[in-house]
């Protein structure tokens, strides 16, 4: 299995370009499928998961091409309406194309998707919302099946669950709602960025939606979407990786280009008052850090609140903060699987129910650890930036489901960090 080496202690200097976000990509991919005509997706990040998306649209009877970042999607006719386990258990945003299926075919049969590393992540709100809108739906032997005999029909679905709003729930309702007869409200829908580019999108395909980016969304069905060409936007967790490397070691000075800082406030709030220096560009940002940092209390909460995805990254940033830093997780309250790999580093976090406190010290030493999911992956990247000595981190394969080239991104700024092959 592949690794990534981390030289720590060298000061990061120079320009990172962001990729396209891939949680806006996975369900953008899925929503082609609403229509028989072929669509042009670029600014697609070339990340595992979107290799996933891409079998099971092929699988699903679409042909896809996709190179250089630029994705052609042509569904066809005829779609099958079935994804299977072995595709569906590796990525649970493949549980998105059940939505599309069952409105353009009045039936979709989707694996189960299983629990995850991050703690428990049920569906029950997806299944809510289609239920709504007509279809019905059963589970057995690890499949949901959903059909809609009569066709879809608009109503009113509340998509609020225990810990807020929930992203591809809202995602999986709304693409079924515009080919459902008549109007659909979503109410306490999600309003993180990758919705509201997902429903540009619908409406660029015909789709009438107003009140994406609010908690109501309210849909008019019509009867038939078009094809179109679509740009996703920046990724603004990979961009939020990028700007804590760029405060983690002392002196540096780094331009994160390409990302919308809009998308990224409470982040820019923490990273100020930490004593980060956050300049907005005309396409970017500037990231300098000089000082010592001052510690901080963090809570994640839906958007516009602290993203859940930079968590594991911010603690990274807090190992090295001098004083006591609390970090509670109010979306996935179990995940901490990095922080015992983080105290392997020298950092001392501990864990009190859903919170971490982190015990901040000023430096970290480099170790051999092991990559628990995708943002634990880049938080270890990190800590190894700030660390003395060499961090090696293993199970990378988290890693490449969502950063493109981190490593390569990372040198270019100056770090000391290689991938060594298997
Ligand atoms: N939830 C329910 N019932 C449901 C669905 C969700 O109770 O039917 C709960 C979840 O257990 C969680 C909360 O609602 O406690 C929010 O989960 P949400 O459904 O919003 O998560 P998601 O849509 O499955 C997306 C991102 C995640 C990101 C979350 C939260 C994609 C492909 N994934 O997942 O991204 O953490 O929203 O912002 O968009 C990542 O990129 O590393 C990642 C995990």
């Amino acid at each position: 299995m592949d690794k990534i080496v981390v030289e720590g202690g060298k000061k990061l200097k120079g320009e990172v370009r962001v990729s396209g976000a891939k949680n806006a990509t996975l369900p953008i991919m899925a929503a082609a499928l609403l229509t028989d005509e072929p669509s042009r997706i670029e600014n697609v990040p070339d990340v595992q998961d979107v290799a996933t998306m891409l079998k099971i649209l092929s699988f699903l009877g679409a042909k896809v091409d996709y190179s250089d970042h630029v994705l052609e999607i042509k569904p066809g006719r005829k779609l099958n309406a079935f994804a299977p386990y072995h595709l569906v258990s590796t990525m649970r945003a493949s549980f998105c194309v059940l939505g599309p299926t069952l409105a353009r075919c009045g039936r979709g049969e989707v694996s189960l998707p299983g629990g995850c590393v991050i703690g428990a992540r049920p569906i029950d709100l997806h299944l809510k919302g289609l239920e709504t809108l007509g279809a019905s739906i059963t589970i057995d032997h690890g499949y949901v099946r959903a059909q809609s005999k009569n066709g879809l029909r608009g109503g009113v679905v509340y998509l609020g669950g225990k810990f807020g709003s929930s992203v591809l729930a809202t995602a999986n309702v709304l693409m079924a709602a515009t080919l459902a007869r008549g109007r659909t409200y979503i109410e306490c829908a999600a309003c993180e960025p990758e919705v509201v580019d997902l429903a540009d999108f619908l409406v660029k395909m015909g789709a009438k939606i107003k009140g994406q980016g609010s908690h109501l969304i309210e849909i008019e069905g019509v009867r038939k979407l078009r094809g179109v060409q679509h740009t996703v936007i920046p990724d603004r967790i990979e961009a939020g990786t990028f700007m804590v490397a760029g405060a983690i070691v002392k002196g540096s000075d780094v331009v994160v280009r390409g990302c919308d800082l809009d998308h990224s406030r409470a982040l820019v709030d923490k990273l100020t008052q930490a004593g980060v220096v956050v300049q907005r560009m005309e396409s970017g940002a500037r990231i300098r850090r000089n000082g010592t940092l001052r510690p901080e209390d963090i809570t994640t909460h839906p958007y516009p609140g602290f993203p859940t995805d930079l968590q594991a990254q911010m603690m990274a940033l807090l190992t090295v903060t001098p004083g006591i830093s609390v970090i509670t997780e109010k979306i996935y309250p179990d995940r901490f699987m990095h922080v015992s790999e983080l105290n392997r580093m020298g950092s001392r976090i501990f864990l009190e129910g859903s919170s971490a406190i982190v015990h901040g010290a000023r430096r970290l030493s480099g170790a051999p650890v092991m990559a628990s999911d995708l943002r634990a992956s880049a938080a270890l990247i990190l800590a190894g930036l700030a660390a003395e000595g060499t961090t090696e981190i293993q199970r990378i394969y988290h890693l490449d489901r969502g950063y493109e080239r981190i490593e390569e991104k990372l040198s270019l700024l100056g770090a000391n960090i290689k991938r060594v092959k298997a």
